[in-house]
């Protein structure tokens, strides 16, 4: 990667896509049905204006800002993504080292290649953990205890997957598990050689969070086996039996709704992450940056707002702040450096976000994260 000339997330985002077979680029890339969801996301965050002001002394501008208790470098978090380590050989790890060189937490999903204790003995500080209530929860329970064993700082429990959705890429891709790769899916392989020599090769090829479940030697029977565990709809009361078996910070992730929120602030989470998976579930719902406001005003002090959705940017950074949120968690702007470049591009995507971020502060006339209200839109 010629750090110089990528400037901008998209930059990270073409070359992602040259690197990685499509299928995987695919499965990061599109949203669920006809992704009006996932193209909300994007198009409500253009449409904020901000309020450009000057003669205001900015010499000395912090990114810094207080989440969960925790001193960080700048109001920003790499969420869970699944299948990380498809897009790179240890993805994960990568990407793990990369938010904790930059001072932003981290969150492994459930759903990783390198496993919670993998990445634990390969960086340096505590990260958050992503649960889903799965049917199991004998298993949930133990996933739990290895969270608290590796010690996680947090664990954010998503709560958006209630049923399924279904992307067409990934069907017409064969990205389904077990994966269904046709002899075109070959070709495209062979045509990213650097990809296929470090993934393919890479002594991780499952889910590491998922060891030891039903067959997950075999692809088959580990299918059969999720599609059973992801088949429940969790309710309030499993959110507050995780809450009784977790000491930790709890932060609940995939709310659209302020009544859901006001119940999620009555059981003693943390925080919450405005979420609708990145427009990977309901399609057709409203944005994530449209909804923010009324659940920021619904819970108040009572617990920490994240948002996530469409941020590509460190004036996003800015609009999301401005609308409530104490920080913003990033997806696929993560992962395309990651698909690009590993850790490097890990790195480099969240640089740029702050840099964008610090400019805007500049441009905006405030110095300080908590400055940051209203009062910067136009
Ligand atoms: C996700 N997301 C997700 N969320 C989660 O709680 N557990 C998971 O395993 C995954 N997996 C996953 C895979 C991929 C490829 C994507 C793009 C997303 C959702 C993710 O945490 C986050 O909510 C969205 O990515 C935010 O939207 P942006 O930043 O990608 O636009």
């Amino acid at each position: 990667m010629n750090s110089k000339t990528i400037t901008c997330i998209e930059d990270l985002r073409q070359l992602h896509k040259k690197r990685v077979p499509k299928a995987f680029f695919d499965y990061v890339d599109r949203g669920s049905y006809s992704e009006q969801t996932l193209h909300a996301n994007r198009a409500d965050f253009e449409n904020i204006k901000l309020r450009q002001r000057v003669l205001v002394d900015v010499s000395k501008r912090s990114t810094s800002t207080v989440l969960l208790g925790e001193v960080i470098s700048m109001p920003l978090v790499l969420a869970p993504v699944g299948l990380g380590g498809l897009q790179h050989a240890d993805g994960e790890i990568h990407a793990c080292r990369a938010a904790q060189a930059a001072g932003i937490p981290y969150t492994l999903s459930i759903m990783s290649i390198c496993s919670m204790e993998d990445v634990a003995g390969a960086v340096k500080k505590p990260f958050w953990f992503q649960l889903s209530l799965l049917k199991d929860r004998g298993f949930v329970k133990s996933l739990v205890e290895r969270a608290i064993a590796v010690k996680c700082d947090a664990i954010v429990l998503t709560v958006d997957l209630p049923v399924l959705a279904q992307r067409h890429a990934d069907i017409k891709n064969g990205m389904t598990v077990p994966p269904r790769w046709t002899f075109g899916k070959f070709v495209d392989f062979a045509s990213k050689p650097a990809w296929v020599s470090s993934v393919m090769r890479s002594k991780r090829k499952t889910f590491g969070n998922l060891a030891g479940q039903s067959g997950n030697s075999k692809m088959e029977s580990l299918a059969a086996w999720m599609n059973e565990q992801f088949n429940t709809s969790p309710t309030l009361k499993d959110v507050e039996w995780v809450r009784n078996i977790w000491p930790g910070k709890l932060i609940i992730k995939g709310i659209g709704d302020a009544r859901d929120a006001r119940d999620v602030a009555k059981i003693g989470a943390h925080g919450l992450v405005v979420s609708n998976h990145g427009g990977r579930q309901l399609d057709g719902g409203r944005s994530t940056i449209s909804v923010l406001p009324e659940i920021a005003n619904a819970v108040g002090a009572d617990l920490e707002v994240l948002v996530d959705g469409g941020v590509r940017s460190g004036q996003d950074v800015m609009r999301a702040l401005a609308l409530g949120a104490k920080a913003c968690m990033i997806g696929r702007a993560y992962v395309h450096g990651l698909g690009a470049a590993g850790e490097q591009g890990v790195a480099k995507a969240i640089d740029l976000i702050r840099k964008e971020f610090e400019v805007t502060m500049g441009l905006t006339g405030v110095v300080r994260v908590d400055e940051i209200d209203r009062r910067i839109l136009a």
